[in-house]
Order: structure tokens, then sequence, then C-alpha cells
């Protein structure tokens, strides 16, 4: 049965993943700092906080104790702000470099170590298009995002010889959690800016990250967005 990590299962774009990646016959394990409710035979939640080093290699290891190999690792959790420059306290700007960024680069270091003894695997970094757009009233988000999109390039470089696949997939604003504060007319705007008007659900950027799983067409380093950029 093939295997993934999933930071972020229980919510959002991660939960309806997971869903997707359950109904289709792989096994779960799903990373999050509060246990959901979820029950499924194969999804087993772990209670890590991805900004805490050894957290991550505790249930890494975890895990392997259990499981022959790590297929895929989806770093998704996230966290957003939106504030003006000015007006953000620095003590946001780290959270978000901390969830955003270095529980990524944690994730990918201890997985990373089993995918290259497996000589196999990919791993997945969920970003966003407002990178690209440089997307004013979200610097520190934007910042974070985009050292995870370096991360993503410069890991694809190394881990390619070990047959490992890394790539980003991103999004335009998708109604979860994280967008709950922001403004409607601000979202529609920036969805008519990437060409959709009617906006993007949890289940259609599941189903791009699903389908770019099932096809096997992720290009190491190539950074996708679901969306005209
Ligand atoms: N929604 C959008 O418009 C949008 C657009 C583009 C990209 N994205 C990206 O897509 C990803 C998912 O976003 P979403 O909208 O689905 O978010 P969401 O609904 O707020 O869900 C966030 C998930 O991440 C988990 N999480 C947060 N901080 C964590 C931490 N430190 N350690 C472990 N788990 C943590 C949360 O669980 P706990 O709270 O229990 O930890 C939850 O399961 C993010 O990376 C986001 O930047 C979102």
């Amino acid at each position: 049965m093939p295997t993934a990590i999933i930071t972020g299962s229980s919510a959002g774009i991660g939960k309806a993943t997971t869903l997707k990646l359950l109904n289709a016959g792989w096994r779960v394990h799903g990373f999050t700092r509060q246990l959901d409710g979820a029950t499924h035979a194969n999804y087993i939640p772990h209670q890590v906080d991805v900004t805490n080093e050894s957290a991550v290699q505790n249930a890494v290891a975890a895990i392997l104790s259990k499981e022959q190999s790590i297929d895929l690792l989806i770093n998704n959790a996230g966290a957003a702000s939106m504030n003006a420059l000015l007006l953000t306290p620095g003590s946001i700007a780290e959270n978000l470099m901390r969830v955003n960024y270095l529980g990524a680069f944690y994730c990918i270091q201890a997985v990373g170590k089993q995918m290259v003894r497996q000589r196999q695997g990919r791993i997945i970094n969920i970003t966003t298009v407002a990178v690209p757009l440089a997307l004013e009233g979200e610097a520190a988000y934007v910042a974070s995002k985009a050292a995870l999109d370096a991360l993503t390039r410069v890991a694809a470089k190394e881990l390619s010889p070990h047959g490992i696949v890394v790539a980003g997939l991103g999004f335009g604003p998708i109604p979860t959690q994280l967008t709950r504060a922001v403004n409607a007319a601000k979202l529609a705007e920036l969805n008519q800016l990437i060409g959709r008007t009617n906006g993007t659900t949890v289940d259609e950027a599941a189903d791009f990250i699903f389908e770019a799983i099932q096809q096997k067409n992720l290009e190491a380093g190539s950074i996708r967005y679901l969306g005209k950029i």
C-alpha cells in the first residue's frame, strides 16, 4: 500500500487531499497540532507541530518503525496573515516563516533521508500565486512562501539524483480558515487576476494535487499553479 505523510491534514486543502488519497487506496499519516476526530482504517493522525524539529523527527521515526517506505510527503500545513508591511508585528512574520518555510524544511530533512534510502519518493510543497504576483498586503506570508519555493527548487536539484521528485503546487484564494478574515472584494479581484472568476473550492484544489500525484507528472523543481500566472 503506498504511504503518504500530509501535514495539515485536519482541515481545508489538506483534509480534502487526504480523503482523495484514502479513497484511492493510500495509507495517510497526518501531522497537525490538534488531533482531529477523523477515523479511517488507513488514516493515522499524529499530534505534531511542524515548527518543532524534534517532534517532526520523532514522528517520522515512529512511522518508520511500522512502515516499509514513505512514498509521498505533502508539506501543506500553513498559516497566513494579511497586514500592511509597516504594520505587521515581527512576531507574526517570524511565526509565518516558522510554519510555512521551516516546518517544510524539517519534514523534508526527516522524510528525505528515508526516501534517499528507498531511492524513490515524491515531495510536494503547497504554495501560492501570491508569490509570483508579489501580492501587496501579504508581505510576511509571501516572503515565507517565497522561501518555501526556493527550498523546493534547491531540494529538487539535490534529491533528483536519488530518485526523489520535489515540486510545488500553488493556488489562488480558496475559502478555508486561512482566508476567513480576508475581504471578499479583495479575493474576487485576485480570482479575476488569475482567470478563476468563480474562485477555487477546496475540492478543486485537492483534485489538482491528486491528479499530479496520480499522473506522476510532477516535474522536479517546477512550481505549477491552478490558475493563470
Ligand atoms: N486557502 C487559500 O486560499 C490558500 C491559497 C494558496 C495556498 N494555500 C496554502 O495551502 C495550505 C493549506 O491551507 P488551508 O487554506 O487548507 O489552511 P487551513 O484550512 O487553515 O488548514 C491548515 C492546516 O494546517 C495545520 N497546521 C497549521 N499550523 C500547523 C503546525 N504548526 N504544525 C502542524 N500542522 C499545522 C492545521 O491544523 P492544526 O491547527 O491542528 O495544527 C490545519 O490542519 C497552506 O500551506 C496555505 O498557505 C492556501
